[in-house]
Order: structure tokens, then C-alpha cells, then sequence
């Protein structure tokens, strides 16, 4: 008997298939970086039972009209919003997403984002590298302290939790803002419950872990940005979308807020020549929040696990539709 046939987007060295060789049949693009031309993916997946897409792939209705067989898309990343869910549904396509495994991760990357905006990390260690490194002075490359700060957290998630337990451990005051009061969270994580308005008023961190969706789309705009103290450092590990790139510009540009630590941008790759790129007081990082080899390979297993288990018959294991 045949086995179901599944399409990977990225090359992904063989020792992570292994495992289900002998259930699934896998063809996969052998490119790690560059993304897969539009032309090949659509034939490719004419004959697929499954997708492993990555989060820069756009599911949408065109790709599903010429997947007869598909019956799972399954997304490496928690984010889902290159996925019409939707129109998955109306083809049948159960989609899934890779949760939990990377939110400890990513709230690593969120939190070094934070330091290294603080502290001016990126801007120094490239001053050493470019040797321009003559004296020490008293206010040479001197940031602003991170310890007893007010972090305000804009999504409290799993990610944001994660933030916010590790922000504990610098003597924080947390606050947060999310759709829904987190008591829980709240208690074990001394966190307060504020109104976007006095988080980005109040805070000298604001991170943003919410989601792309209308409503998120484009909410730091001009308007949060002069809200925020001149003094704020801003951080976005979530998606560019959330973001209205001119007015952070502008905001960096114009000292209405101190700096910014961003791994996301509104379109990806972002250009070198890009204003937010050139900015000393943006550290800018090519979407890498989960990049660490040890969830890399547990967003693999699961991913996987979701296609064999729809494929034969069962419940997906982290289905977000
Ligand atoms: C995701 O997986 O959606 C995040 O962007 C992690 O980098």
C-alpha cells in the first residue's frame, strides 16, 4: 500500500525524518533558505496528503484549490497568520501549529532583545569590531538600567508569562495588558493588570507578544509611540504586522521613545537599506525567535507528529482550526 505523501517547504537534514520513514512518504525542497518558487509548490502539493509550510508560506485559497488530497497543513511556528483558516476549512484541511515547545525560547530571545536595546549591545560590539574603540569615558555607551524597571507586557501568553518570569529575577515591576485578566498569572508572577493606555504610559519596557489579527494590525502606531515615555524601550517579538514601521521610525528618529529591539518586521526579509535597519537605536534581528537548535528540533518532532497523526485518521495533536 502506498503511504501518504507529504511536502516539507525547507530542506531538513534526514536524521529528523528518520522516525517516519516508514509511515509517510517525504519530498521536501532542498533549499534551507531560500523559500520554494510558487510553481513548484503548487505541483508539488497536487499530489500531497500533507504540508510542513513554514510561517513565511501563504496558505491561501489558490494553494488549497490545487491540493485535492490535502487533509493537514502544519505550520513550524506558533503564529498562524499566513494561513486562511477559513479557506482550509471549507477544503478540509485540519491546520496546525507548533505551541508550548518554544515559548521558553522565544521569551529568551524577547528578553535579550530587551538588554541589548537597553544596553546598547549590538552598537558597541560593533564599535569594537569596526575599531573604533580609543578611551573610556564616563557616558561612553551608557544605556539605561533594566533592573527595578517597569516592564509592561502587551499579550500575556505563553511567551508572555515566560517574559515576565524571567523579568522577576531582575526585580521588575510587571504589568500587563491582554484581551483577558490572567488572575493566575497575576499571583504567580506579581504582575498587575492595567488598560493599554497606562501600560504604554507607564512603562519603561513594553513588549509585544500579541498575535497578528484586525484587530492587532498596526496598533503601535503613531498614537501608542507618543504615548510612551521618551524614555521607553520597545520590543516586538510577535509579527512586523502589529507594528506601523514609518511611525516607530519616526518615534526612534524623533526621541519620542529611547530605542528598539525588534525580531519581526511588516515585510520579511527586511531590506538592508530600510530606515529601521539603519537606526542605531534599533537592534534588528532576522526573525530568529525560536532559533535554538533544542526547539528547532522539538517544532520538527511536532509538526510530524501532527502530519502522521491526521493522516492516519486521528486527532491532531496542537490543531489551531
Ligand atoms: C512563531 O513561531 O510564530 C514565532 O515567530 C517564533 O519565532
Amino acid at each position: 500500500m502506498s503511504k501518504p505523501k507529504v511536502y516539507i517547504t525547507r530542506k531538513i537534514d534526514a536524521k529528523y525524518l528518520e522516525p517516519y520513514q516508514d509511515q509517510l512518504e517525504v519530498r521536501m525542497w532542498e533549499k534551507e533558505e531560500e523559500p520554494v518558487p510558487k510553481e513548484t509548490l503548487y505541483q508539488e502539493v497536487a499530489e500531497a496528503d500533507a504540508l510542513f509550510s513554514v510561517l513565511s508560506d501563504a496558505i491561501d485559497e489558490d494553494l488549497l484549490a490545487k491540493a485535492p488530497h490535502l487533509k493537514v497543513v502544519a505550520n513550524m511556528a506558533v503564529g498562524y497568520d499566513n494561513i486562511d483558516l477559513e479557506a482550509c476549512k471549507q477544503h478540509d484541511v485540519v491546520a496546525t501549529n507548533t505551541p508550548d515547545v518554544l515559548s521558553e525560547t522565544t521569551a529568551d530571545l524577547g528578553f535579550s532583545l530587551l538588554m541589548a536595546a537597553a544596553r546598547r549591545i549590538t552598537e558597541a560590539a560593533d564599535w569594537v569590531k569596526q575599531d573604533k574603540w580609543q578611551s573610556w569615558a564616563p557616558f561612553f555607551f551608557a544605556g539605561s538600567d533594566i533592573y527595578g524597571k517597569t516592564l509592561g507586557i502587551v499579550g500575556m501568553g505563553r511567551i508572555g508569562e515566560g517574559i515576565a518570569k524571567r523579568a522577576t529575577g531582575f526585580d521588575m515591576n510587571i504589568q500587563y495588558h491582554n484581551r483577558s485578566r490572567k488572575k493566575d498569572a497575576e499571583e504567580r508572577l506579581q504582575a498587575t493588570y492595567v488598560s493599554l493606555d497606562e501600560l504604554l504610559e507607564t512603562s519603561d519596557f513594553v513588549v509585544t507578544v500579541v498575535p497578528h489579527t484586525e484587530e492587532t494590525d498596526k496598533m503601535f502606531n503613531q498614537a501608542a509611540f507618543e504615548k510612551m515615555k521618551s524614555s521607553a524601550v520597545f520590543v516586538n517579538i510577535s509579527r512586523g504586522k502589529v507594528v506601523d514601521e514609518e511611525a516607530l521610525v519616526h518615534a526612534l528618529q524623533a526621541g519620542e521613545i529611547q530605542a528598539a529591539g525588534l525580531d519581526v518586521f511588516e515585510e520579511e526579509p527586511i531590506e538592508a537599506d530600510h530606515p529601521l535597519v539603519g537606526l542605531k537605536n534599533a537592534v534588528c534581528l532576522p526573525h530568529i525567535g525560536s532559533a535554538s537548535v533544542e526547539t528547532r528540533t522539538k517544532m520538527i518532532q511536532l509538526c510530524m507528529d501532527n502530519i502522521a497523526a491526521v493522516v492516519s485518521g486521528k486527532e491532531a495533536i496542537t490543531p489551531v482550526s
